[in-house]
Formats: C-alpha cells, structure tokens, sequence
C-alpha cells in the first residue's frame, strides 16, 4: 500500500495506523508512483483540498492500470463549518465530480449523493485490449 500526503502529522498518523504503508510527503498531483503500478486508489475527504483537481485526477489516471478503480469519497461542508473557516475544500457535485473524472479519462461508474452529506465517485480506466 502506498499513500501520500503534503503534511507530516498526517504521515506519521497513518504510518502508526498502517505500518507496512510506503508513504510519501507529496501530493495528488504529483503521485511518486510509475505508471500503471496501482490498483486501487483511495482519497477519503481530500479531494476538496486538491490544489488542482484536475491535474490530480490526471495523476490517479496514470497510475492505474488497466481496470483500475477509483473511489473518492467526500463530506460536503456543514453550514455552521462554512461560516468558521476562511479557506474551506473545494466541494464538489456529483454531476462537477463525473466531468472532472471523465475529463481526466476515467470512466464515471457511479457519482451519488448519499446520507446527507457524503458524495461517492467512483471510476475505472477504459480497459485497453491487449491482442
Ligand atoms: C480532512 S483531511 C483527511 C485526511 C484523511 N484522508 C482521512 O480521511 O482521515 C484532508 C487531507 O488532505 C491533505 N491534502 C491537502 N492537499 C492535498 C493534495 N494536493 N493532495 C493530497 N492530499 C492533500 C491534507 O494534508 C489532509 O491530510
């Protein structure tokens, strides 16, 4: 399992929760990974946070192989949070989150609302048929 992060406190959080994770000091847009090498990629309330969105969707579409998934899973601000925090996650809908996804290339299997709060995309690379 590889996992990145721009903060060191995180790092060292999810090192003491997964101590057999490879973790790095960068960011979704700069994935210190090859191309092709992940499986599965993972990004629980971070996406908000994304300096660049796209750019970093570009990143999750390269390092997926064939078949490769993508789950991101975001909490939409609450009010009374929106009104304490001067710089808060760039919120996405799920129609914003299937074009931001699809404009990187991925497939859009599934951009939903549910709870109240919660916006799940899920997508997967264009399988590319080997002859
Ligand atoms: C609300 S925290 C969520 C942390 C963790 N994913 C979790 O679910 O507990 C948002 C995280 O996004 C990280 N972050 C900020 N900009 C980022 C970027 N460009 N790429 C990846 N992570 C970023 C922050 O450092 C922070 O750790």
């Amino acid at each position: 399992m590889v996992g990145v992060d721009p903060v060191n406190g995180m790092l060292t959080m999810a090192k003491a929760l997964v101590p057999t994770a490879v973790l790095h000091r960068s960011t979704a847009e700069r994935l210190p990974v090859d191309t092709g090498a992940i499986d599965l990629v993972l990004s629980t309330t971070s996406f908000g946070h994304w300096s660049d969105q796209a750019a970093g969707l570009a990143e999750v579409a390269r390092v997926l192989g064939d078949g490769g998934r993508c789950h991101i899973a975001e909490l939409k601000p609450a009010r009374l949070f929106r009104r304490m925090f001067f710089r808060l996650p760039e919120f996405r809908t799920p129609e914003q989150m299937r074009l931001l996804v699809e404009g990187a290339g991925l497939v859009c299997d599934e951009a939903t609302t549910f709870g109240n709060n919660i916006v799940l995309t899920v997508a997967t690379t264009r399988t590319v048929r080997r002859i």
